[in-house]
C-alpha cells in the first residue's frame, strides 16, 4: 500500500510517522507513506500558496497552480490513483470507507488550509471529498492522519495480533465488549467471574452479549444496521423488556 499526502505542513504529519506501530509498519515495509511540500511545488519568490476570495469576504483562499503542479508531479496528469481531498464538505469517514480504502493499492490525501480551496482543484483533480465528523478543523493534516491510521491498521501484518482489527468497535457494526486483564480484583472491583471461567463458549457469548448491550446502550442507531442473528435479536428483546440487568457486575 502506497499513501502520497500533500500538504503544506508536512511537520505535522511525519513525527506521528515516526512512532509506534506507524513506524513499525514502514519499516516493515507493509506501507509506504510519502509526504509532499505543497509549496516546493510554487514559483514566486514568496512562496505564495494563498490569495484573497474573488468577490471579497474574510480568510484566504488556497491558490490552485502549486496544488496541481505538486500533485501532477507525483502522480502524473490524470493522477495516477485516487486523490482524496480532506474537507468538512466531504462524505463521512467511517469504518467502512476505512476498509474500502485498505483494499487500494495506492490513494493520496490533500490536505487543505485557510477557508478553503480554489473550486477548480474539487471540480478537475480530486476524485473524491471526505471529512471525518461534522466539525471544522484548521487544517486537513489531522484527518489525514486519522484516515492513514484506519488504514493502516488493517493492512495485514500492522497489528502483532492477526485478530486485532477483527473484533474492533465497528468492525461488525457492533461497539467491542469490555476488557478486563490482571488484577482479578482491584480496589475492591472484581473482573467478571466468566472471563476467569477458561470456558470459551460462555466467554465468547458473554462477550457479544456484552457488545449488544453496550451498541443498545450508547449508539442504538448502529444496531438497525447491523449483522444480527437469532440469538442477537433475542437478547436484544429481553433487553428491551427490561429482563437483563444492565449494570456492570461490580456495581449490581
Ligand atoms: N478540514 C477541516 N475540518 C475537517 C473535517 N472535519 N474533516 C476533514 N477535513 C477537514
Amino acid at each position: 500500500m502506497q499513501i502520497d499526502v500533500f500538504t503544506l505542513l508536512p511537520e505535522v504529519i511525519t513525527p506521528y510517522l515516526q512512532a509506534s506501530i506507524m513506524q513499525r509498519a514502514i519499516q516493515r515495509k507493509l506501507i509506504a507513506i510519502q509526504v509532499h511540500n505543497i509549496r516546493d511545488w510554487t514559483t514566486d519568490r514568496h512562496h505564495v500558496c494563498d490569495d484573497m476570495p474573488y468577490g471579497g469576504g474574510g480568510g484566504m483562499v488556497m491558490k490552485p497552480e502549486p496544488i496541481f503542479a505538486a500533485v501532477e508531479a507525483v502522480l502524473g496528469a490524470p493522477p495516477a490513483c485516487p486523490l482524496i481531498l480532506l474537507t468538512p464538505q466531504g462524505r463521512l469517514f467511517t469504518q467502512a470507507v476505512a476498509q474500502e480504502l485498505a483494499s487500494l493499492p495506492r490513494f493520496a490525501l490533500l490536505a487543505g488550509r485557510y477557508e478553503g480551496i480554489d473550486e477548480r482543484v474539487h471540480q478537475h483533480l480530486v476524485s473524491d471529498e471526505i471529512s471525518i465528523g461534522d466539525y471544522v478543523l484548521t487544517g486537513g493534516e489531522l484527518p489525514a492522519l486519522v484516515i492513514i491510521d484506519a488504514v493502516a491498521r488493517l493492512l495485514p501484518g500492522v497489528l502483532g495480533d492477526p485478530d486485532g482489527a477483527w473484533d474492533d468497535s465497528h468492525a461488525s457494526g457492533l461497539l467491542e465488549y469490555p476488557h478486563y486483564t490482571r488484577p482479578p480484583e482491584f480496589r475492591g472491583w472484581r473482573v467478571p467471574e466468566v472471563l476467569l471461567s477458561g470456558d470459551h463458549g460462555r466467554i465468547a457469548r458473554w462477550r457479544r452479549e456484552q457488545s449488544l448491550l453496550r451498541t443498545w446502550q450508547r449508539r442504538p442507531d448502529l444496531l438497525a444496521k447491523a449483522e444480527l442473528s437469532e440469538m442477537d435479536r433475542k437478547f436484544l428483546s429481553r433487553l428491551q423488556a427490561g429482563e437483563i440487568p444492565t449494570a456492570p457486575e461490580d456495581e449490581r
